[in-house]
């Protein structure tokens, strides 16, 4: 998703410029090309030669580099890029570029560049709360630059607060949120659910089943990146949410239930990939569980149907799509889950498929609305994720 996109990475003097060179690593493996801007500072921190190494490619370090052909790179490169990311960014470089100072290379780049600029601050929490530093990170703002917001931890001079550089993946999360995709879905608002749910018998056991979420998080991710504001209602899965959507985590089939009724109305485009539960415990009285003989049995009820529910209640304008677990008749079955549950669209797979279903990071799906069925081949499930917003997204124009 980031293949051939040109990505200028300035680097600045700070302790955590150590951390850039993950992040330069990161971005050649994900195909970008990468160039590297450092100030004379950083290299106080880090060698260029660092740089060099990792992306191939001279590091540029300041702007009267005697040999012609940087001269003529640092304007070139400046509208070439798809995206500026200044990690970590010093107090020093924010009060520059806030105040539109272009005294050495990176500077002098920045305020060149046609694309977006990111700028992720890493510095000791006092100099972070400055009134200062602050006041240009608001000017920064109201210019268009991204302000990627600091973690909060231990710093390198002992202190603990806000001022950590992010983890890498979080700063590549944010590139792949401004550039890897189109906003075709920019003004839409998508409502996914993923995960497993859990129906508690007692307060020790309780049933489940072995979704792993991850074909739910990847179409929240992609959405993301496509524009859409996400809400992703989840039940417990061992994976990150996408940080860029609002997460509502839930454990069972009635709270999953109640967390998409409260967002159904307004959302554009309603997409479930939950595996929910199809049982639960029909009470929670004493005899719900009864043992005799060292035999267990227990008293169940069907879920509500969540996705039924959203059919029920389709709102004008608004697409639906649900997906399907068969192990036989995917395409017949799934033509009865569209016509019942009152979808636009169902994304089937067959659990016997290899390559397809819970745990695995690919999938094998069919697309089926009521005029078609697109079967998709073996691919990741983030592209999967996309195909289906694609074909949704075809849907919603229509
Ligand atoms: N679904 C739901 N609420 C339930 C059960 C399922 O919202 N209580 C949704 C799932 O998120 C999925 C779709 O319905 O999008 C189909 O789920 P699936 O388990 O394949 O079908 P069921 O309707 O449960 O029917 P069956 O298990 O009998 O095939």
């Amino acid at each position: 998703m980031l293949k051939n996109k040109v990505v200028v990475v300035g680097v600045t003097g700070s302790i955590a410029a150590y951390k850039s060179a993950q992040l330069v690593s990161d971005l050649v493996k994900e195909g970008c090309e990468v160039h590297v801007i450092m100030t004379e500072n950083a290299v106080n921190f880090i060698n260029p030669i660092t740089f060099e190494t990792l992306t191939g490619r001279k590091c540029l370090v300041d702007t009267f580099d005697r040999n012609f052909e940087y001269s003529v790179t640092h304007v070139s490169l400046s509208q070439k890029a798809d995206v500026f990311m200044i990690a970590p960014a010093s107090a020093n470089i924010i009060g520059k570029i806030a105040n539109g100072i272009a005294d050495d290379m990176l500077s002098t780049m920045v305020m060149a560049a046609k694309c977006p600029v990111l700028i992720a601050p890493a510095m000791n929490k006092y100099m972070f709360m400055n009134t200062i530093v602050q006041e240009n990170i608001e000017k920064l703002k109201r210019h268009d630059y991204r302000i990627i917001s600091p973690a909060v931890g231990r710093l390198a001079c002992n202190d603990t607060g806000v001022g950590k550089l992010p983890d890498v993946d979080v700063l590549i999360e944010h590139i792949k949120h401004e550039i890897a995709h189109e906003k075709d879905y920019k003004g839409l608002k998508v409502l996914i659910t993923a995960g497993p749910t859990q129906e508690s018998l007692d307060p020790v056991r309780y049933i489940t089943n072995h979704s792993s979420g991850k074909m739910g998080y990847a179409i929240a991710q992609a959405a993301s990146e496509r524009g859409a504001e996400v809400v992703l209602v989840s039940g417990e899965v061992s994976i990150k949410p996408p940080i860029f959507a609002e997460c509502i985590n839930v454990k069972s089939a009635e709270e999953m239930f109640n967390a998409v009724a409260e967002n159904l109305s307004d959302s554009d485009v309603v997409i479930m990939a939950a595996a929910v539960a199809d049982y639960t415990p029909d009470s929670y009285s004493d005899n719900k569980i009864k043992k005799s003989d060292g035999d267990m049995s227990i008293s169940l009820k069907r879920t509500k149907d969540i996705l039924k529910y959203a059919g029920e209640h389709k709102a004008d304008g608004q697409i639906i799509c649900g997906f399907s677990m068969e192990t036989e008749n995917l395409v017949e079955n799934s033509r009865q889950k569209l016509e019942k549950k009152n979808c636009d669209m169902i994304a089937a797979n067959s659990i016997k498929q290899s390559g397809a279903g819970f745990k695995t990071d690919t999938n094998v799906i069919t697309l089926i609305t009521e005029d078609d069925i697109k079967e998709l081949p073996l691919m990741s499930k983030y592209d999967a994720a996309n195909n289906i917003l694609d074909e949704l997204m075809k849907l919603k124009k229509i």
